[in-house]
């Protein structure tokens, strides 16, 4: 990695909230001298957040649970270093092409072109220069409706192999419904392809608080996405019904996580797109997770058409997380909102082609509330 790194120089933490406080992240600098900053933000009903502008990463989640306690209720680390050396994406934002391109080839107006291969033969979230991997401009505001951070970066035409200057804006607002709301833009010089998302890794009793297992999932799609032994979409669009991908009705994540079942093997349980039920690109529900011991609730709504259900298979204790906590298997789950994988590959999928003059727009928002 070519970054500079200059230890123990003070970090500027601007806070968007009431708190300011120490943080042992330090400051780096990459060739655009942006420096590194962790950022908090809070809203009046006791959400609160921190956001490195390395990666646009949410480094940590506080929600309240039934009876008002705050816990941290995602993945992450507690030092910049640690998110140099991270291979699992916790709470990063990603792109050009959020999930996996076959080959890293695509053709695009009949032009070839090649990305770095970086998930056995196929390209996953950006490859390794990836947005997770970049330094985004940032700024805090403070509106009437939360706090917002709005971070920018420049993907320069050729970088990480996409065609066309990328300009991209992501902004992260908390607002006082107890939403997470990130709404994404990006405008282009040149025809390219587009597929944001975020990559945060949710354990709603808190963070290296066991596992999952005991979530109770709803995901509002009655079809999914089929892969073929490298996790590529076959391009089949397959009922969930009497499958263990039949989430439409909430039930826990373990119910049928280890199944004989070959898609469920390729991925080691849950990695799969589900293609939501929707007409139109308007924000709506796509999933529902609740925890009956916290009493937690997290609702994801969203402008796009699919979400990648990744149930922390590939999470096993080797990384050391906050306060040096092993993250073990299947002790997180991510919930992408996205296009689906490979579709630059796939005629029949909806496109992610960006144009010059078009504006590439999406919302997600998390919404947190208690079992009622
Ligand atoms: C995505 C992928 C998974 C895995 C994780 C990060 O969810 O679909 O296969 O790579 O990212 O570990």
């Amino acid at each position: 990695m070519k970054w500079a790194l200059f230890t123990f120089m003070f970090g500027t933490l601007i806070s968007c909230g009431r708190e300011k406080k120490e943080t042992n992240f330090t400051v780096l600098q990459d060739n655009s001298s942006i420096p590194l900053t962790l950022y908090s933000l809070q809203n009046t009903s006791n959400l609160k957040m921190t956001v490195t502008n390395f990666g646009g990463r949410i480094v940590s989640l506080w929600v309240p649970d039934k009876d008002g306690k705050l816990d941290d209720i995602v993945l992450g680390y507690d030092s910049l270093e640690e998110y140099l050396l991270d291979n699992s994406y916790f709470g990063s934002l990603i792109g050009r092409y959020a999930n996996r391109v076959a080959k890293g080839k695509f053709l695009l107006e009949g032009k070839e072109f090649q990305l770095p291969v970086n998930n056995g033969v196929n390209t996953l979230h950006g490859g390794p220069k990836g947005f997770h991997n970049v330094f985004w401009e940032a700024k805090t505001v403070s509106t009437e409706t939360g706090s917002r951070l709005e971070l920018n970066y420049l993907s320069k035409d050729g970088e990480a192999g996409f065609p066309g200057n990328l300009s991209v804006k992501v902004v992260y607002t908390l607002t006082d419904l107890n939403e997470l709301v990130i709404d994404y833009e990006a405008i282009t010089d040149q025809i390219t392809i587009v597929n944001l998302t975020d990559h945060s890794y949710f354990n709603l009793n808190g963070e290296g608080r066991g596992d999952i297992l005991n979530h109770q999932l709803m995901l509002n799609a009655n079809l999914y996405c089929p892969i073929d032994d490298t996790s590529i979409p076959t391009g089949e669009f397959r009922p969930v019904i009497g499958t263990p991908f039949d989430f439409l009705k909430p039930h826990s994540i373990d119910e049928f996580i280890d199944q004989l079942d070959p898609q469920l093997k390729i991925g080691k349980g849950y990695d799969h797109n589900w293609v939501l039920n929707k007409d139109s690109n308007e924000l709506s529900l796509a999933a529902r997770v609740s925890e009956s011991a916290s009493g937690r609730v997290m609702e994801l709504w969203t402008t796009d058409i699919g979400v990648q259900f990744y149930s922390g298979n590939f999470l096993d204790g080797s990384n050391k997380g906050k306060v040096g906590k092993p993250y073990n298997f299947r002790s997180a789950i991510c919930l992408e909102t996205q296009h689906f994988p490979d579709t630059p590959n796939k005629e029949h999928f909806p496109p992610v082609v960006l144009r010059p003059g078009e504006i590439y727009k999406k919302s997600t928002v998390y919404k947190f509330s208690i079992i009622k």
